[in-house]
């Protein structure tokens, strides 16, 4: 019975995303940076897991490792069960990072159009599925406008459009809502909640905020600084509800509890908690690895 799915790609049944005892260290002028120390995760197909940590954890350095536009200094990255390069290859995932990265010369349409436009797909089918993907993010009126012309927030609207044009089965977003206004943020994240539950794409998502984190996601990963290690994984006890009712329910807010107390009192060595680091910062001052060794 098996042989009839002999040599078909193992996409529905492969984990969206595993990263196998990643580390990575930079080479600068002032010696080396060590961002990222034994990095362990498995993202399920279909699963949101948000990436949040104190500033320079290594969070945007694991997405681009897992994007395949950096490559680890040891362990390994497969997506969908293959390596990250030949992902991105396939254009498995779309990509959504902090800089919208438009094309200054093509309008806000053909931006968005672009990854159909490289795929082949025609003229016709591609201007349907712009409109439907511009009224999403708000910017039909937008369309044959330049990037110049737009504000920084609308901009990042058109690169979340464009990464979600061929309905990925992963999408990769990197502090994607991070310029938008409050009301805005809040309408886009329901449409990513809506978008995934109709595509079932499985999404890998670095915010700062932790309701934000909470609310879209299934497990949200606590990294700590320097260097970048996961410090605890917190499974988000939601029962996948994603209503705006959520946002004012008594576990949203003690999964917000939950964040926040992996955050700020966390422990990475497992053992006694002292509480005495209230956050990353003292040791993301200290240019050693030797802070567990105390
Ligand atoms: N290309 C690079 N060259 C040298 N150091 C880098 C480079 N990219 C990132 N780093 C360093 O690696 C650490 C992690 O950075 P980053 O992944 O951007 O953190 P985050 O996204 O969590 O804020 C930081 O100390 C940063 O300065
Ligand atoms: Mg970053």
């Amino acid at each position: 019975m098996n042989q009839a799915q002999h040599g078909a790609p193992s996409q529905t049944t492969a984990d969206a995303v595993t990263v196998t005892g990643v580390d990575k260290t930079f080479d600068t002028r002032s010696g080396q940076v060590h961002a990222l120390q034994g990095i362990n995760l498995t993202v399920k197909a279909g699963e949101f897991v948000s990436l949040i940590g104190p500033s320079g954890c290594g969070k945007s350095t694991l997405m681009r490792i897992i994007a395949d536009l950096d490559q680890p200094t040891a362990g390994s990255v497969a997506v969908f069960g293959k390596s990250a390069g030949q992902a991105r290859l396939d254009q498995d995932y779309g990509i959504a990072f902090q800089q919208a990265g438009l094309l200054p010369w093509r309008t806000v349409a053909a931006n968005v159009g672009l990854p159909l436009e490289l795929h082949g797909v025609g003229s016709a089918a591609r201007a349907a599925r712009v409109a439907e993907l511009l009224s999403m993010v708000g910017l039909t009126e937008f369309a044959d406008r330049y990037p110049d012309q737009l504000s920084g927030g609308m901009q990042q609207r058109v690169a979340i459009a464009r990464s979600l044009a061929e309905s990925p089965s992963l999408l990769l977003m990197d502090e994607p809502f991070g310029a938008l206004d409050e009301m805005t943020r809040e309408r886009m994240q329901t449409e990513l909640v809506r978008i995934c539950a109709e595509t079932q794409a499985a999404v890998v998502f670095v915010t700062h905020s932790i309701p934000e984190a909470v609310y879209l996601s299934d497990r949200v990963v606590v990294m700590s600084a320097r260097p970048g290690r996961i410090q605890e994984i917190v499974p988000m006890r939601l029962d996948g509800e994603r209503t705006e009712s959520l946002r004012e329910d008594t576990r949203y807010f003690e999964m917000i509890t939950a964040v926040r107390e992996a955050l700020h009192g966390g422990n990475p060595g497992g053992g006694i908690a002292t509480g005495g680091l209230a956050t990353g910062a003292v040791a993301a001052s200290a240019p050693v690895r030797g802070a567990e060794t105390r």
